[in-house]
């Protein structure tokens, strides 16, 4: 944790006087957080009873305000009922913008671009920062490879190299130079660890990773963003081997601090220190709170009923020695000295409504679509769209501006939101029919997701609305026009938190919608609008033209329309296999070589066992290949960096981006390796034409692994093949040997 502001001396005599004069439950007030959903109403209790602990001095940090009145209004409460005055700060989970809204974390994922991944981040702490949020709950850098699990949107994807990037693009972004810096807020990477990998894919639910997976898959990102600075760590909520997270002295000190050198703080996540008795892990509260504490789980976040409140009895009862309390609200007022909370904690109301208006964050969300989406396929060279005279517009998530934003996000602005159609409507020119036709009602889940309590958050069915005399006027509509671009996908409420699924089908009645609409002759366009991958098997082989969308955001409609039109050239690429269908998930590209390597496509009998897209796929307006892939030597000793170059040239008609992908396969050692593992990528946009030689260092960090025989990182003696090309897929080679 480094970075501009005041000298590490001053902050830690100055946080080292306040300790000094605090009594045991002040100092557990420091450590405890509270959800605040108000403000105080009749029936809404929560908010009263948090105004009640600020006024006694009982709260360190709040969640869920964003309305900057409300901060300072919060902030004056806990400064006056602190006996030192020492304000709380206010997280909020800033996951893809708070006013502006980005595409939604793997959709920057898929943009393959760390550069434009901090931009938006960038925007995001600003305009947090601006209105008194000082902490993000993100980036989630959990690894995602079961679709079924609801958060895969909120991550970067199968692939660590790939996640690790992004996780550092994101600590950037969001703290900028670092903790202090203006316009900048503290990252909070999370949730450590393994929770991506829950059982089934159901969230919440336990999480039993190998050795080898841990090290080499899972934690390397939590590493990555530990080394770029992050001042924050959250823990999981699940049992990780047994063990739940938040009680896990093993990870939170050994591995995070003690391994890593981590110097912040850390969170749990909401009610996982209280949920330590849940778990049947902790006897109770007191014990709970003890635990977590000696964990290293400095900060308790609570949505009622905190564990930490009972920390003075633990401290009494010998169970935590008050030297490990000191340490963490250590942790807690360090970070607000560095924020300069301590000396001007009130934000600039007036300032705060110049910063989310501004219409550079807009341009900067719509960048940000257009790089993100992935051209899954264009048969025919259909995209970009040629002159249409008209344009039938299908499906009612074209037209949902709530949907358009994905799921978590709160502070949004719905009038200043592009939908698919708008966009289209906005971009064609007045000559060009653009019709529109719900085709059918919006799919519902099953079970309400509990952020339905938002207003809005859920679809609701057109009032009125005649099934079949909506469909037959969406395929009248596309038999009269040039194009049809569908959009199908997920409501936004079916991804996220507590949003897992038993299948990948396109929910509600939309594979018939586009059935029928194919049947027309017309041709199609289909716009994918989601946070996971769905069985899109039917369209991969009668759709020309697939491009995903994911949840773009405030400007989602506008870049869908530069893209469609021509005016920039998709180029994100997967951060995912593609799955056929659930009964096939999980399935990843960087699997071990088997027993039986020659038939990988069929491990199944009734359906291939290859992604129906591979990790890495996505196409663009131009073409792209591969030749001269040299090694600046072709013999290295441990330790030692190879160069790796390449040259990519498009060999289409049109400029486009491209983002070259460099793999490696170790063909023998202490450890059997995967098929392929991705070290390096690199996006360029390149005109018809044009090349470009582009560079890839391959040193210890990238040759090296854990190896779960000898627990330990490892660099063997072996020949590896070296990989380059468009995808996973990549069949240019050459290759290396390590040792003697
Ligand atoms: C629970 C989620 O798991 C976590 O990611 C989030 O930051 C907190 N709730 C706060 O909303």
């Amino acid at each position: 944790m480094s970075g501009p502001g005041r000298g590490d001396a001053e902050v830690a005599e100055r946080v080292d006087a306040l300790i000094a004069g605090m009594t045991v439950a002040e100092k557990a007030a420091q450590l405890t957080q509270y959800f605040y959903f108000g403000p105080p109403s009749e029936g809404n209790g929560q908010a009263a009873a948090v105004e009640a602990a600020l006024a006694r001095g009982q709260v360190g940090s709040l969640l869920f305000v964003t309305d900057p009145a409300e901060v300072n209004r919060l902030q004056r409460l806990a400064v006056a009922g602190s006996r030192h005055g020492i304000p709380v700060v206010f997280g909020f989970d800033v996951i893809h913008g708070l006013r502006t809204i980005f595409p939604v974390p793997i959709a920057m994922a898929a943009s393959w671009d760390p550069e434009a991944i901090e931009d938006g981040q960038a925007v995001a702490a600003r305009e947090a920062r601006a209105a008194g949020i000082g902490w993000a709950f993100a980036p989630m850098v959990d690894i995602a490879r079961d679709p079924r699990w609801g958060r895969i949107v909120e991550s970067a994807g199968e692939d660590p190299y790939l996640a690790s990037a992004v996780a550092v693009a994101q600590v950037r972004g969001f703290q900028g130079e670092g903790l202090g810096s203006p316009g900048r807020i503290v990252a909070g990477p999370k949730h450590f660890a393994g929770y991506g990998a829950a059982l089934g894919g159901r969230d919440y639910d336990e999480v039993n990773l190998s050795d080898s997976e841990l090290w080499n898959i899972y934690l390397p990102p939590f590493e990555a963003a530990v080394r770029a600075g992050a001042g924050n760590i959250m823990t999981a909520y699940m049992d990780l081997n047994g063990i739940p997270a938040a009680g896990n002295r093993w990870l939170v000190t050994d591995v995070l601090r003690d391994t890593w050198g981590f110097g912040g703080f850390v969170v749990s996540d909401a009610q996982a220190v209280h949920d330590l008795r849940t778990h049947a892990f902790a006897a109770d509260l007191t014990d709970a709170g003890a635990r977590a504490v000696r964990a290293g789980v400095d900060m308790e976040m609570a949505l009622g009923d905190p564990a930490y409140a009972h920390l003075p009895e633990a401290v009494a009862a010998g169970l935590i020695d008050e030297k490990v309390l000191d340490a963490s609200v250590r942790r807690v007022l360090t970070v607000k000295a560095r924020m300069g909370l301590l000396d001007d904690p009130y934000v600039d109301e007036e300032n705060a409504r110049t910063v989310l208006a501004d219409p550079a964050h807009r341009a900067a969300a719509r960048t940000a679509a257009q790089r993100s989406a992935v051209l899954l396929r264009n048969e025919g060279g259909l995209l970009p769209l040629a002159a249409p005279g008209s344009i039938a517009v299908i499906g009612p998530l074209a037209d949902s501006r709530r949907d358009t934003l994905g799921p978590w996000v709160f502070d949004f602005d719905l009038d200043e939101t592009v939908t698919v159609l708008q966009g289209i409507r906005d971009r064609a020119s007045a000559a060009v029919e653009v019709g529109y036709a719900p085709g059918i009602r919006p799919a519902h889940r099953t079970f309400p997701s509990m952020f339905d309590m938002f207003g809005g958050n859920a679809p609701v069915d057109p009032p009125g609305f005649d099934d079949a005399a909506e469909l037959a006027r969406a395929v009248s509509l596309a038999r009269a026009c040039d194009v049809a671009v569908v959009v199908l996908g997920e409501w936004q409420n079916m991804s996220g938190e507590a949003a897992s699924r038993s299948s990948l089908e396109l929910p509600g009645g939309q594979l018939a919608l586009l059935q029928a609409v194919v049947a027309t002759g017309t041709p199609v366009v289909l716009l994918v609008m989601n946070g996971r991958p769905l069985d899109l098997r039917w369209a991969a082989e009668n759709v020309p033209a697939i491009l995903d969308i994911w949840y773009p955001g405030t400007q989602g409609g506008a870049a869908v329309a530069d893209l469609l039109f021509g005016d920039v050239a998709p180029g994100g690429k997967l951060p995912f296999s593609w799955p056929r269908t659930a009964g096939q998930v999980p399935v990843i590209y960087s699997h071990t070589v088997s027993h039986d390597p020659r038939h990988q496509d069929r491990r199944y009998w009734d359906e291939a066992s290859t992604p129906l897209f591979p990790f890495g796929h996505g196409l663009s307006y131009g073409r792209f290949e591969y030749r001269d892939l040299t090694l600046d030597r072709d013999h290295i000793q441990p330790g030692q960096t190879v160069t790796v170059s390449v040259r990519v040239t498009n060999t289409g008609e049109r400029p486009g981006d491209e983002v070259a992908q460099l793999y490696l396969h170790q063909r023998h050692g202490s450890a059997s390796r995967p098929v392929r593992e991705l070290k390096g990528f690199a996006r360029v946009t390149l005109a018809a034409g044009e090349s470009r030689t582009l560079t890839f260092p391959l040193g210890p960090a990238e040759l090296r692994y854990w190896n779960a025989a000898a627990r330990d990182w490892v660099i063997d003696t072996t020949t590896v093949d070296v990989f380059a090309g468009g995808d996973s897929t990549a069949a240019l080679t050459t290759s290396f040997t390590i040792g003697s």
